[in-house]
């Protein structure tokens, strides 16, 4: 990818989010260890240049360094925070230790108007020891903190801010970072999802050529439905084989269902229904650990014997496993944090290639996953496929708590159903990002018509958030869980009591194992 923006990551926990605004501007922009190398940035055609914040303070031994002139020489630069007082210590400012810390909101002043939409007064956000005392040669302070310190320093071709616009508690932060890559580098936004697609289509031919094979594991989620469709649409479905397989722990319908939509889709897919092995090997088993493993094991196998059958019944060799990596994963790979390329295990449905003896191929590599899901609409995938909640690989297994029996199985799939259906009714489902029910090794007392029960309990889970690395659960209105709590009890047999979950992350997990 030529242009856009390059930020180079001096260890802020911010850094990705900076990536992140420029990108819902329109504007490509990539991230970078510090020390990337100044012939690749020469050859890149970068747009601007932003240097990140970091935890170190520039006068200290080994503190990150960067000639900022040499920068300067390809494209004008932003630095923020660490990055504006790196910025002036490399072209000749002052920069001191302060005796004021600033942390959290401050209110700065501005003595010059860099954006039409920026007020005199702002409430940004800080996190600093250091202060540029003295600005460089040819810079002007424009603005100055409620303590006195250079809040902002400007000069042509180079901009520093002492605050972080990236975040959401900066006021009009984004009026910030657009005057600079709009006004000071003059960039015009052309990262839409017709670019996304130009962009990963080299990169897959680049990658892959026209004659490779590649086997692509299907999820029936987002990512792995992307990267199939597009991988088909740029090397034919003859050489793009989807596998998707019913491992016994999927919802309700939904291999049937999802089988349809890859067929709808076009792509080349096999349905493997190996439910019976992963069943037989997860028998007896409830430690949450050993069923993960158990579950990525036999992925693994049926991996094996679909390239081994592929392979005889085509006549072909398969050398690429295709993989939905997002930008997330590549970002800790390359920032200074970073060490190897970091996989996280137990969300690849499609096993690690070291086990498959394959190549990889990570065609979302660039993408965040609202890009991913903008890609999607792009690619002609439906919004239903688009918008699922996310669903872990090792399915219901984690959702039986305690071992997996196949009676347990077709309860918790008609309890789920039923919540998921209601959801749909309500038109609720997209304002939640994940919801599901768990089926507990709990019996209690119940009465259902003049008899008494001692039947299962179900739980309810359903949670807002971002990432998944956090989350809330969600508010239902009380007649809501009225009527899925009426409609289990009623529906389904096996359980006659059903409780809601209400305990965010952390301290609880999203899933209950
Ligand atoms: P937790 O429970 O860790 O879940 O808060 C965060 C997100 O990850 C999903 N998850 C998994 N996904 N394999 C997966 O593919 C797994 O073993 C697994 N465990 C949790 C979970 O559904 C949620 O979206």
């Amino acid at each position: 990818m030529k242009g856009g923006f390059l930020i180079l990551d001096f260890g802020s926990q911010y850094t990705q989010l900076i990536a992140r605004r420029l990108r819902e501007f329109g504007v490509y922009s990539e991230i970078q260890a510090y020390n990337y190398e100044i012939e690749d940035i020469k050859s890149s055609n970068f747009e601007g240049i932003i240097l990140s914040g970091g935890p170190n303070s520039v006068g200290a031994e080994g503190a990150p360094f960067r000639d900022v002139n040499e920068l300067l020489e390809i494209a004008p630069v932003l630095g923020i925070c660490y990055g504006m007082q790196l910025l002036s210590k490399s072209l000749g400012g002052m920069v001191e230790p302060s005796d004021l810390s600033e942390y959290g909101l401050n209110r700065i002043t501005w003595s010059k108007r860099i954006s039409p939409d920026i007020e005199r007064e702002q409430k940004v956000w800080m996190s600093h020891g250091d202060v540029v005392k003295l600005p460089p040669p040819g810079f002007e302070v424009v603005a100055q903190s409620s303590s006195g310190h250079a809040a902002a320093i400007q000069s042509e071709r180079a901009w520093g801010f002492q605050f972080h616009p990236e975040v959401t508690h900066t006021e009009k932060g984004d009026d910030l970072l657009r005057a600079f890559v709009f006004g000071c580098c003059n960039a015009e936004a052309t990262w839409d999802s017709q670019q996304m697609k130009a962009t990963l289509t080299d990169y897959i031919l680049s990658k892959l050529g026209k004659t490779e094979h590649v086997l692509c594991g299907l999820s029936g989620g987002v990512d792995s439905t992307v990267v199939a469709t597009l991988l088909t649409r740029t090397m034919g479905k003859d050489k793009v084989h989807c596998v998707f397989v019913n491992n016994g722990l999927l919802r309700k319908n939904e291999f049937e269902e999802v089988m349809k939509n890859y067929e709808d889709l076009g792509l080349n897919v096999r349905g493997v229904d190996a439910s019976e092995k992963f069943l037989h090997e997860l028998k007896n088993v409830s430690d949450p650990e050993k069923k993960r493993k158990i579950i990525g094991k036999q992925f693994i196998e049926v991996f094996k014997d679909s390239i081994w059958k592929i392979e005889k019944e085509e006549k072909i060799k398969i050398h690429y496993l295709a993989q939905g990596t997002l930008y997330p994963d590549v970002i800790e790979s390359v920032s200074i944090h970073g060490s190897s390329v970091t996989i996280k295990s137990h969300h690849n449905v499609g096993g690690l290639p070291e086990d498959l003896n394959l190549k990889l191929v990570e065609p979302l590599r660039l993408l965040f996953k609202d890009e991913v899901r903008a890609l999607g609409e792009t690619l002609g995938i439906p919004g239903r496929l688009l918008w699922r909640h996310p669903f872990p690989g090792p399915g219901l297994a984690i959702r039986i708590i305690g071992p997996i029996t196949e009676e347990d199985i077709k309860i918790l799939q008609e309890a789920d159903y039923i919540f998921r259906d209601e959801l749909v009714k309500h038109d609720i489902y997209d304002d939640i990002w994940q919801a599901f029910a768990v089926l507990l090794p709990v019996r209690t007392v119940g009465v259902q018509g003049d008899n008494r029960t001692y039947s299962k309990t179900l739980a309810l889970r359903a949670v807002t958030s971002q990432d998944g690395m956090t989350a809330d659960w969600f508010e239902f209105s009380p007649s809501f869980l009225k009527t899925v709590s009426n409609r289990i009890t009623n529906e389904v047999k096996a359980i006659n009591r059903v409780v809601y979950d209400i305990t965010s992350k952390p301290p609880g997990t999203i899933e209950w194992e």
